[in-house]
């Protein structure tokens, strides 16, 4: 999750340790370090906080001027000290920090198992390692190029190696890395609060780039080897800025993040255009036939995903869906069989009322199965099976892409069954497979200025109110309570999220001159519905802000403004209109002066009942 590299004149240790403080922010379950000392590749790295590792270092002192460092968050293989990093080969001949993931790893790690070598980690990283000590070929930038053209995913690289104990090599592959100029010395770094202390001047690479480091120089290319030249950036931020990447908030930055969030959740899981969850699942099709019930379980955010979860399930494999708040699951004697698929949905896999009522369920017989976006957690170890989401740490209270993720991971785990089950043709689960790949795109797309800027002028009159309506109907209205949640959550301003046809049975009566409405109208099917329901608030004089798809004409006509909302099908426009409302809860927040990361009464993960 973080990386640091250093060469220079000076003791690299503690410039990496430093490093790696500043990044500390950021999350990790673990840290290492591993530095060219004496010749030899030496290596320190611990499951645990950095202070961990600085104890083992107090008693197992690395000296040397090259080296490189890593805080470690869990993708594959849960936080232990083998699956710290750095990684080296068997010979320890050459060392990797990796950010992201190789796809293709189990793959790779089969060939070299054939091959007789041996790992000591579960993670894909080593089998970078691995790789370069087997392909070496006199030079380590050619090796490394080689390498990288037997890896597919999205990942950072730092390497080292003894057999060449003057150089760094750093490559980027659609996962963020600098290299930081100074004077005699040079950095490598996944972010810049690492290395913001020795210099401001710094190359971003981009995708496809890599980099070699001396102390006095540093080399650009392309990964196949054409010398490119870039612009030195000169860093202007100042050390809190620089750990937002330049965001005002972690929340602007994560809802900015949830187009990799997205991509990284389906890395891997769709294989000939149909979703393929056997490396996550070991379902198999009798298993999945024997389930006559789902129920999902979650708390805040996790919850309201839980709610496209049921219309998920349900439409797709027409299994009967449940979705209760943890807290109450258990103490409302629900019917849990072993034909009961128990999905619990949470970020950080830690809340305590999800996990008693996971508890709750595996005594009761059912199959559990976790989604959550820590591996190591609770949840994560003690479902039956677990189906990550790859969104990332989150550190913002309000939850933005760890919602979208989940909800990624939902439609996979309906995709897969529905496939599986037979319930869907192939024809129409490749086109949703299509539909998938596609929202990562169509959200950048609502990341623009433009559109964010019209928000923001939305945000501003929000901002005045004290008490505001979300409408919505199916799957909208499952939105509209994330939207409403947000906004609560975040500018303390009271909003209740409303069936759009239930009003007229008790909230109309709430409905005066100049109170703002915001009405999510995707849903083809009941569009028209909805539009009557805000002609109905319209005619008690609310002020109606309509969120609705590309090319609706009917909702412009009926509303006062109206925010637009790129096409998908039906399904899975959950992903794409939840970012206004992300938004508009942000940009709120930011116009009443709020602590927008740190909301006051709430914390990011709740361990109490
Ligand atoms: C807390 C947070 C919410 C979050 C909920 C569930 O209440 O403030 O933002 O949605 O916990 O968290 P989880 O980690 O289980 O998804």
């Amino acid at each position: 999750c973080g990386i640091v590299g250093y060469i220079g004149p000076k003791n690299a240790q503690n410039i990496l340790v430093e490093g790696l403080r500043k990044l500390e922010y950021r999350g990790y379950d673990s840290a290492g370090i591993a530095v060219i000392q004496q010749g030899k590749l030496a290596v320190e790295r611990t499951k645990g906080p950095l202070a961990a590792l600085e104890e083992k270092l107090v008693t197992h002192p690395l000296t040397g001027m090259i080296g490189m460092g890593h805080t470690r968050w869990a993708t594959h293989g849960k936080p232990s000290d083998e699956n710290s990093h750095p990684h080296m080969d068997a010979e320890h001949q050459f060392a990797v920090v990796h950010n992201g993931i190789i796809e293709n790893y189990i793959e790779l790690k089969e060939e070299l198992l054939a091959k007789g070598y041996s790992f000591t980690s579960e993670t894909d990283t080593e089998v970078i390692a691995q790789l370069l000590k087997d392909m070496y070929d006199g030079d380590l930038v050619s090796t490394v190029r080689k390498v990288i053209q037997r890896l597919e995913g999205a990942y950072a690289l730092a390497i080292t190696s003894e057999r060449e104990p003057d150089k760094l090599v750093a490559v980027r592959l659609a996962s963020p890395l600098i290299i930081g100029l100074g004077k005699e010395e040079n950095f490598i770094a996944s972010d810049i609060p690492a290395i913001l202390e020795h210099t401001r001047d710094v190359y971003v690479l981009e995708d496809g780039e890599m980099a070699i480091l001396t102390p006095d120089t540093v080399e650009l290319s392309t990964l196949d080897g054409k010398t490119i030249q870039k612009e030195i950036l000169h860093v202007t931020w100042d050390a809190v800025t620089a750990e937002k990447g330049g965001y005002e908030h972690f929340m602007l930055k994560e809802i900015h993040e949830q187009p990799k969030a997205i991509r990284d959740t389906l890395a891997g899981r769709i294989k000939e255009g149909l979703i393929d969850l056997t490396q996550d699942l070991s379902f198999t099709e009798a298993d999945l036939k024997k389930f006559d019930r789902v129920h999902f379980i979650a708390c805040g955010t996790a919850y309201h995903a839980g709610l496209i979860g049921k219309s998920v399930i349900e439409r797709l494999v027409r299994i009967p869906v449940e979705v209760d708040v943890a807290s109450e699951y258990r103490y409302r004697d629900p019917i849990i069989t072993p034909s009961t698929l128990v999905v619990v949905v949470s970020q950080s896999g830690e809340t305590a009322d999800t996990l008693a009522a996971l508890r709750a369920a595996k005594k009761a017989g059912a199959k559990t199965l976790g989604i959550t976006n820590v591996v190591g957690s609770s949840v994560s170890r003690e479902a039956d099976e677990v189906l990550m989401t790859w969104a990332g740490p989150e550190i913002a209270v309000a939850s933005t892409k760890a919602y979208t993720s989940q909800l990624v991971a939902i439609y996979l785990l309906g995709l897969y069954m529905a496939r599986i089950l037979g319930t869907r043709t192939e024809e129409v689960l490749k086109k949703s497979t299509e539909a998938l790949i596609q929202l990562s795109e169509q959200v950048e797309g609502q990341l623009i200025e433009a559109k964010t800027d019209a928000i923001q002028s939305l945000a501003k009159e929000i901002a005045k109110h004290e008490d505001l309506f979300f409408i919505g109907r199916g799957l909208d209205y499952a939105v509209v309570m994330e939207g409403s949640l947000k906004l609560k959550e975040i500018s303390y301003i009271h909003s209740e999220a409303y069936a759009a046809g239930e009003l007229k049975h008790g909230t109309l009566a709430l409905i005066e001159e100049g109170i703002p409405v915001i009405a999510l109208a995707t849903q083809h099917a009941v569009i028209e519905k909805t539009i009557s329901n805000i002609i109905e608030v319209k005619a008690r004089g609310a002020h109606v802000l309509g969120f609705g798809l590309e090319g609706d004409r009917e909702l412009k006509k009926s509303v006062d403004r109206v925010i637009t909302i790129p096409d998908t099908l039906p399904l899975f426009t959950p992903i794409l209109s939840v970012i206004p409302l992300q938004l508009l809860a942000y940009y709120t927040s930011v116009a009443r002066g709020i602590n927008v990361d740190k909301p006051r009464n709430l914390a990011k993960s709740v361990t109490v009942e």
